[in-house]
């Protein structure tokens, strides 16, 4: 077996140029599966708010469900990073409550790193948490979370701000960022300016690393995908069969057959 992934693997790859994996994942069953494909880094992303609550943001999700989440997912990993994704309002009201909040990731959820939203707006956050010994994860760009101020998830372009916003998140202390739903040429040049490594989704080709939500690329999210998405299975095909066939056969008094009875 690999050894497990640290932000000192992460760091590595990044120098040796091979490419991170990243997927999220909100349940012990996928998260089983996601590990024992070798994906570096799992994120438990606010986006289970979306994909398994079937809301219309992230911005509903609490402190409670993520962990929740968050503890069936590092139950099944033995492999993969697990980093929990700081929900809406968890880290904005004071620095106390944000590092209070972050830790519960660790200490209550089995984590090893949160993420977080934002760039030079939430460097003080980021500097606290870190100094708690708590290695975080910046998220810039297109920033769910930030979906009413931005009026609509929209690609974000202005490539001065995203690159202070990264070279600040690093400064900050932050072990990798997150780029998302940003021009793939921005997103180039910010992965050759920092030394932390960059997660991309919606990026492009040329960040350190890629991320997707598992719901997204195995087919099981039946809403309109972005246009970064590719679908790599469809398994909301595959299961509608498998029930659709149950269904049939129960009707018809095939199943259950003498096979599955009891004697
Ligand atoms: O919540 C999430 O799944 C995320 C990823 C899309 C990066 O933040």
């Amino acid at each position: 077996m690999q050894n497990r992934i640290t932000t000192t693997s992460l760091y590595k790859m990044k120098k040796d140029g091979k490419k991170i994996t990243a997927l999220t994942a909100y349940d012990y069953p996928f998260a089983s599966m996601v590990d024992a494909a070798g994906i570096d880094i799992i994120l438990v992303g606010d986006s289970l708010g979306m994909v398994v609550q079937g809301k219309e943001n992230t911005l509903p999700v609490t402190m409670e469900e993520i962990l929740y989440h968050t503890s069936m997912v590092s139950r099944a990993c033995s492999y993969s990073m697990v980093v929990g994704d700081m929900p809406f309002m968890s880290y904005h009201l004071s620095l106390e409550k944000a590092i209070e909040n972050a830790g519960r990731f660790l200490k209550e959820a089995g984590a090893s790193a949160v993420k977080l939203e934002g760039g030079a707006d939430v460097c003080d956050v980021i500097s606290a948490i870190s100094k708690a010994s708590i290695p975080v994860q910046a998220h810039i760009g297109l920033t769910p979370q930030s979906v009413h101020q931005m009026g609509g998830f929209k690609v974000q372009r202005d490539e001065q701000r995203l690159m202070e916003d990264a070279i600040k998140v690093q400064d900050a202390g932050a072990f990798s960022v997150v780029l998302e739903g940003i021009p793939s040429s921005i997103a180039a040049k910010i992965t050759k300016a920092l030394e932390i490594p960059t997660i991309g989704i919606g990026a492009g080709p040329d960040c350190d690393g890629q991320i997707l939500v598992l719901h997204d690329m195995l087919g099981i999210n039946t809403r309109t995908l972005p246009k970064f998405v590719k679908k790599y299975a469809d398994l909301n095909i595959v299961a509608q069969q498998g029930l659709k066939q149950y269904a049939d056969e129960v009707r018809e008094g095939i199943f259950p057959s003498k096979d599955y009875e009891y004697k």
